[in-house]
């Protein structure tokens, strides 16, 4: 490769949502880090930028906690969250909503002046701040693209990721695919992935078309640690609507009010129980009425239109109106909770590698995030990234299942007893060798994304047993096989190669995983097994 953006920088962020910019504004602004950011479309192409809900967290006092807000965390991640990491994302939350607002981030008032707060599902209050009532992403993303631009960092557009450098047993920096297609070498001191999840890994989803597992497989190829793959997030009130990704009526509705009903128009489900539950509940009364939606009712919402702009919008162009029609939904892929297994710092397993946001498993999902709780994750450990490094941190300080795995030698007994246990899996092996030089047509990539967008979905989406994920770990091997044979290195062959290996190693981890958790159900394991409370790492 050429070494054309070989800057020797402090950090290079991958990615430019919520966590990398976060990250970003404190490393060159506050500390003075000579950084760059790589991010595969424009600066603001993120999911980040899609997020509705808002950002949870406890700004005020009685009645609400951060205790309070520990609690719902931990009830909603059901026995698998770290409950250290969880406090730190709770107890630090309100400082880093805080600085976003100095920053310029301005979030809805009621007319004194005072913060709204919305409620959702799996809180036990509301604490959920929101901006143009559910367009908060484009708010968030927007003040922090102002603050990034206000420091020296250098921005790598339309810059691909793909690979990361690893040499002498730490990051270096990443191999990248420049928007004329020169492969160049980015080096830097350390290396945050902050490369978002992998809703692309479904046919119906609510995630940007960026959304391709790239940090998920960039570390499985360098053998860093990954956990928690197999418990994605389905999100139970997207419209139900040809288009792609399909326009999310956010959870705030229901927290405003909006019943769910079966197309018979009965209620069946407690609308603000946490979504892996709502999802389910859906699932099972769509099965059995033989249909592939249900409806939102919102049609009593008062002032729908200048609370919800955005959504009524979406609404309009499918020709829906909310006050008189009831909104067909489904749920759809939303939130990869695994990722790349971090230490309280967001410091990967590899020294060098740091990681945060959706794209980390730092353990305060457990097996079902909790709503609004994605926004300030990344905050949270996008900040804590940058502490760590400007103290001179380079590797992990593991705790929990990171420790049980990754401790260094020599590490006592009791150094294991701390958090939850881990359990190392293999990584599967798939036949890929890309890129290579081809002769067929580029459009095969396309193609190829929607059969295992449609495996995926079949064998491994909000249900799953045993005889699906096996049949999905074959049919993603044999789409591997053809993708080698299809080449050449171009952006979507890459981003599909990421899609196929992460989702082996997402299948893998739901197959060892045989109970019911979280967002993770089984329909031939329907119970939760105690014996599983263990945290399912790759790699590493
Ligand atoms: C929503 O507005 O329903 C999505 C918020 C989230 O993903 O937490």
């Amino acid at each position: 490769p050429d070494s054309s953006l070989d800057t020797h920088l402090d950090l290079l962020v991958v990615g430019s949502g919520v966590a990398g910019l976060s990250a970003a504004v404190r490393a060159a602004g506050t500390h003075g880090m000579r950084v760059g950011i790589v991010t595969k479309g424009e600066l603001t192409q993120t999911a980040t930028r899609w997020a509705q809900g808002g950002v949870a967290a406890v700004l005020g006092g009685d009645p609400d906690s951060t205790d309070l807000h520990l609690a719902d965390t931990l009830a909603a991640g059901a026995g698998l969250c770290d409950v250290d990491a969880v406090r730190v994302l709770v107890e630090e939350g309100p400082s880093r909503v805080n600085e976003l607002i100095s920053f310029g981030a301005a979030f809805d008032l009621d007319e004194s002046g005072q913060y709204l707060l919305a409620r959702e599902g799996g809180h036990s209050l509301p604490r959920i701040l929101h901006a143009g009532g559910a367009a908060t992403g484009v708010e968030v993303e927007r003040a922090l693209v102002e603050a990034v631009r206000a420091t020296a960092t250098l921005l790598h557009e339309h810059t691909y990721a793909v690979d990361l450098v690893v040499e002498g047993g730490r990051c270096r920096g990443v191999l990248a695919l420049e928007p004329d297609g020169t492969l160049v070498e980015v080096r830097a001191e350390h290396v945050l992935l902050a490369t978002g999840g992998s809703g692309q890994l479904f046919s119906v989803t609510t995630n940007p078309p960026e959304a391709t597992a790239d940090g998920v497989a960039m570390a499985l190829r360098s053998g860093v640690a990954v956990a928690d793959v197999e418990f994605v997030q389905f999100h139970p009130t997207a419209l139900h609507h040809p288009s792609m990704p399909r326009p999310l009526l956010s959870e705030a509705l229901r927290g405003h009010g909006a019943l769910i009903r079966d197309v018979r128009g009965e209620r069946f489900v407690d609308e603000l129980l946490p979504r892996d539950q709502v999802s389910k509940a859906m699932m099972s009364r769509m099965l059995e009425l033989g249909v592939d939606h249900c409806y939102l009712d919102a049609r009593h919402l008062e002032r729908f239109a200048e609370r919800f702009p955005t959504i009524t919008t979406a609404l309009a162009a499918a020709g829906l109106d909310p006050g008189a029609d009831l909104l067909p939904i489904a749920p759809a892929a939303h939130y990869h909770c695994g990722g790349v297994l971090t230490d309280l710092d967001g410091a990967a397993s590899l020294p060098g590698l740091w990681a945060a946001g959706e794209v980390a498993a730092s353990g305060v999902h457990g097996a079902n995030r909790l709503a609004s709780n994605s926004l300030l994750d990344g905050m949270v450990f996008g900040f804590r990234c940058i502490e760590a490094i400007e103290a001179g941190r380079d590797g992990p300080r593991p705790t929990g299942a990171m420790r049980a795995l990754i401790a260094p030698e020599g590490s006592g007994p009791d150094d294991q007893a701390q958090g939850l246990p881990g359990r190392r899996l293999e990584r599967p092996v798939l036949p890929i060798d890309i890129p290579t030089p081809s002769t067929e047509h580029p459009s095969d990539a396309a193609t190829l994304r929607d059969e295992v967008q449609a495996v995926m979905t079949r064998n491994a989406g909000v249900v799953r047993d045993v005889a699906s994920l096996t049949a999905a770990a074959s049919a993603l091997s044999s789409l591997a096989s053809r993708l080698t044979r299809s080449g050449p290195g171009s952006t979507a062959h890459l981003e599909l190669r990421n899609l196929i290996e992460a989702g082996a190693a997402l299948v893998e981890a739901a197959l060892a995983r045989e109970e019911s958790r979280g967002c993770h159900t089984r329909s031939d394991a329907p119970e939760p097994d105690d014996a599983l409370l263990v945290r399912f790492v790759l790699g590493g």
